[in-house]
């Protein structure tokens, strides 16, 4: 049983390398993460041999400060958790080399966490948190006071677009695959588009900044049909977000696709000849890197039909992923929506799920926003039911960049 309820999470799936002391699941003790925005800022995207060598500079020092911000020396901990993927393989094995050295050396449990229940228990984290105290014991300590009852989680970041039926089952909890991409993860969908934008990276927080200044019905986008055939055809999957999880058995009204709307975009831009202009953005925006916040600044980065497109695109894709969402939540008898993901930060898609889940009367919860994008205090928070429940990773532990949840 634990003794303290500390947990040390470590989190290195992708592009920030983080670490975090969560005590019982339930009380953030400290959470240091470091970005490696800037790194791949000049490329657009995250470049993976890159990530890993920001990783390997940056774990040690993260991992101390997160201890040193908490006053706690690792004999105070009952055990460290470390994402074991999805994500990208270099990446995740320095988070996990590093967890597993010092699991073995101070002779603590090791628990895997799958990046996706990290990104559901930052929800679950914030939820205990505003109720209080840490709750003890396995009867309670692994669920929220809310009921047994079951929820829809939406996880939306730049690798994920999916949909999971979440249960509290005894000590721990159960993910069942609802919904997901069959190509392109929503927040792919923004970095490209601020990509070809000539906006900064990642491209979700330009986009994010930029789109309450243009009308978000000037430019009609329409969703492509998804086609029985893409999911039931068995075709290997083509993006990395379409790696993690079958598609086959999911019901294709809970399918998303957001490739299709990258190329429109693309040939919204050729069509009305931006191209030159969203060049000519690329350099003032790597030399100011600051996001605009008034319609001055807006109109002084983007003339306004480039504004209109960008609220046109974010309202689109905001709009398929509260009506699918909301669709699986009714079809599955679930009165709590939970939306996470680096995504779960936008404004216009808090705006509009909070109106939605009023109007059903559904309860709908998102993470902070320090929590809604990769960070360790969620591993942490993930990893104290299997600390309950005794279930702890082998000394043979890899990175499993598909990784599933279910
Ligand atoms: O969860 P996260 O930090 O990392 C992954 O697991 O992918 O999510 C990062 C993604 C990026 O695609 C980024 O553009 C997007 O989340 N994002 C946003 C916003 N903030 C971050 N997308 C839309 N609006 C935002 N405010
Ligand atoms: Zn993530």
């Amino acid at each position: 049983m634990p003794g303290s309820g500390l947990i040390l999470g470590i989190e290195s799936s992708c592009d920030e390398t983080a670490a975090a002391i969560v005590e019982r699941g339930a009380r953030t003790v400290s959470s240091v993460v470091a970005s490696q925005i800037s790194t791949h800022a000049r490329y657009g995207g995250v470049v993976p041999e890159l990530a890993s060598r920001e990783h390997l500079r940056a774990i040690v020092p993260v991992v101390r400060a997160a201890l040193a911000e908490a006053h706690i020396a690792l004999a105070d901990l009952d055990a460290i958790a470390v994402t074991a993927g999805p994500g990208l393989a270099g990446a995740l094995l320095v988070g996990i080399t590093y967890a597993k050295a010092l699991a073995f050396a101070n002779r603590l449990p090791l628990i895997a966490v799958n990046h996706l229940e990290g990104h559901i228990h930052a929800v679950l984290l914030n939820e205990r948190e505003a109720e209080g105290a840490p709750e003890n014991g396995a009867a309670n300590g692994s669920r929220s006071n809310s009921s047994g009852d079951p929820a829809l989680a939406l996880v939306v970041s730049g690798g994920h677009t999916h949909l999971y039926l979440v249960r509290p089952m005894d000590a721990t909890w159960s993910y069942t695959l609802v919904g997901r991409t069959v190509d392109d993860a929503a927040g792919e969908a923004f970095d490209k588009v601020a990509k070809l934008l000539g906006l900064g990276y990642p491209g979700g927080p330009w986009i994010d900044a930029l789109a309450r200044f243009g009308n978000p019905r000037a430019v009609p986008f329409s969703f492509a049909q998804i086609k029985p055939k893409v999911h039931l055809g068995g075709r290997p999957p083509r993006t990395k977000a379409a790696k993690t999880a079958p598609i086959a058995r999911l019901d294709p009204h809970f399918l998303f696709s957001f490739s299709g709307i990258k190329t429109a975009v693309l040939r919204y831009v050729e069509l009305h000849g931006m191209r030159a202009e969203s060049r000519a953005r690329v350099t003032r925006v790597l030399q100011n890197f600051r996001l605009p916040q008034t319609r001055e600044e807006a109109l002084a980065l983007c003339p306004q039909p480039t504004l209109d497109l960008i609220a046109s695109f974010q309202h689109a894709v905001i709009g398929d992923l509260e009506k699918k969402t909301f669709a699986a939540a009714e079809s599955m008898g679930a009165r709590r929506v939970l939306v996470t993901g680096g995504v779960a930060a936008n404004r216009e898609l808090r705006e509009r799920f909070t109106r939605e889940a009023a109007a059903r009367g559904v309860r709908i919860l998102f993470p902070t926003l320090a929590l809604s994008t990769d960070n360790a205090a969620m591993i942490a928070a993930a990893a104290w039911p299997r600390l309950l429940a005794e279930e702890f990773a082998s000394p043979d532990l890899s990175a499993d960049p598909s990784l599933a949840l279910s």
